[in-house]
């Protein structure tokens, strides 16, 4: 499997592993980006969650075969321009400034979780953010400080009428 290119964060990255291999596997065993974590292996925590092509999915679950054709985006990268993931120096600080950070096991896949949920509703309330988490688990943090954090984010409806919710 020499022919096989991964784009990564904005770059094509030649690889090697199986087509079936998750791409949890890939990005953290081939190419070093150790960001998206291990936690439950079996869709159930979130902590894994990477964007293709914008939209959030578990890398635990995901062959590399069906990433190939797709950019994937990583709380690793740096200086995205465009789409989701362009938000991501803010959640990250806002993630920071809200003490939303323990052990930090499911930091990596709440921040993608929190770029693809405010890139879908840049204004949304504290039941859409509660919502829009629902498959990312925190066994630390309580959840209130992650709120907090995507809270800070949101902006409210330009006309002040109701946020979205
Ligand atoms: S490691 Fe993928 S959902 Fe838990
Ligand atoms: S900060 Fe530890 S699991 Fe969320």
């Amino acid at each position: 499997m020499d022919d096989q290119v991964l784009h990564v964060n904005g770059r094509p990255l030649p690889v090697t592993s199986p087509p079936a291999t998750p791409l949890l596997d890939v990005l953290r065993d081939e190419l070093g980006d150790t960001s998206p974590k291990p936690g439950c292996r079996e869709g159930r925590c979130g902590a894994c969650t990477v964007l293709l092509d914008g939209e959030p999915v578990l890398s635990c679950l995901l062959p590399l075969a069906r990433a190939l054709d797709g950019e994937v985006t990583t709380a690793a990268a740096e200086d995205v321009a465009t789409g989701p993931a362009a938000r991501l120096p803010e959640v990250r600080a806002a993630f920071a400034r809200a003490g939303a950070v323990q052990c930090g096991i499911c930091t990596p896949g709440m921040v993608m979780t929190t770029c693809a949920l405010l890139a879908e509703h840049p204004d949304a309330d504290r039941d859409r953010i509660r919502e829009g988490l629902v498959n990312n688990l925190c066994r630390c943090t309580g959840y209130q400080k992650i709120l907090e954090a995507v809270q800070t984010l949101a902006a409210p409806a330009p006309d002040g009428g109701p946020r979205d919710g």
